[in-house]
């Protein structure tokens, strides 16, 4: 579980207010998080794992402050971003996988053995030893994902994961990160991916502007953006 307690956060170099104080309790297994360019989806989910901390109130996860228990946290909550190329740092899938591995399994043979397994689930069993700047978006997404998920997160947050695909490959990982064994706060602009959520939550120049139902969430979204409700769009 996830829980907002009004969390906010201020810019500490421009006084700026990114995140007003937001209160949310987060238990549903699949939640869309979508909004205007620079409303603050980013700022708000960066903030369940610590990426950006609150400067007022707090975020727990399972009853862990963020901001004390940051090392805990991570360990429970994923983070794969819009651009993998952010997360993967060696050279070849087989090694970026095995580096997530390095804390939990220490016998290298097995972590070598670990690692490709966990490329095989993402069909990148035969990519293995690929210079990771040669496989295509789709494929640097999925071991993006492979590096993420072999640490066996409980929440997964992803960041717009799919915006830089391809249609094909756009479907394929949706389709991959709703059938994880996960909690799933994704941030996305794909409304038909968003309205199969069980939960939407529209943020809104700095905060929650809807709550609720994905079906209604993406229509209220629809309606501020096209100016047919009372908010208007942030400059
Ligand atoms: N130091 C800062 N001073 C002032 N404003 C800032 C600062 N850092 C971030 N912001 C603003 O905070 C807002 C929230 O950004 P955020 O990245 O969370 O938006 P987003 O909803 O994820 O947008 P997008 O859909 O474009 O990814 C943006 O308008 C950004 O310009
Ligand atoms: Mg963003």
């Amino acid at each position: 579980m996830i829980e907002f307690k009004d969390a906010g956060v201020t810019a500490p170099d421009t006084g700026v207010t990114i995140l007003k104080p937001t209160s949310l309790t987060l238990t549903e297994r699949r939640i869309s998080v979508i909004g205007a360019n620079g409303g603050g989806k980013s700022t708000l989910v960066r903030m369940i794992n610590g990426l950006i901390p609150a400067t007022t109130g707090s975020v727990e996860v399972d009853g862990l402050d963020v901001a004390r228990k940051g090392p805990q946290v991570r360990r429970k909550v994923g983070f794969l971003f819009t651009d993998p190329s952010a997360q993967l740092i060696m050279p070849t899938g087989v090694e970026d996988v095995m580096l997530s591995l390095r804390r939990t399994i220490k016998n290298k043979d097995e972590r070598t053995r670990a690692a490709l397994d966990a490329l095989d689930e993402m069909g990148l069993g035969d990519r293995a030893d690929v210079a990771v700047g040669s496989l295509s978006g789709g494929q640097r997404q999925l071991l993006a994902l492979a590096g993420v998920l072999a640490v066996t997160p409980s929440i997964l947050v992803a960041d717009e994961p799919t915006t830089l695909l391809d249609l094909r490959w756009r479907a394929h990982v949706g389709a991959l990160l709703r059938s994880l064994p996960v909690q799933l706060i994704e941030v996305t602009h794909d409304l038909d991916s968003a309205a199969r959520a069980e939960r939407t939550i529209v943020i809104d120049d700095g905060s929650v502007a809807f709550d609720g139902d994905p079906t209604e969430a993406v229509r209220f979204y629809r309606d501020l953006m096209f100016g047919r409700t009372t908010r208007t769009p942030s400059p």
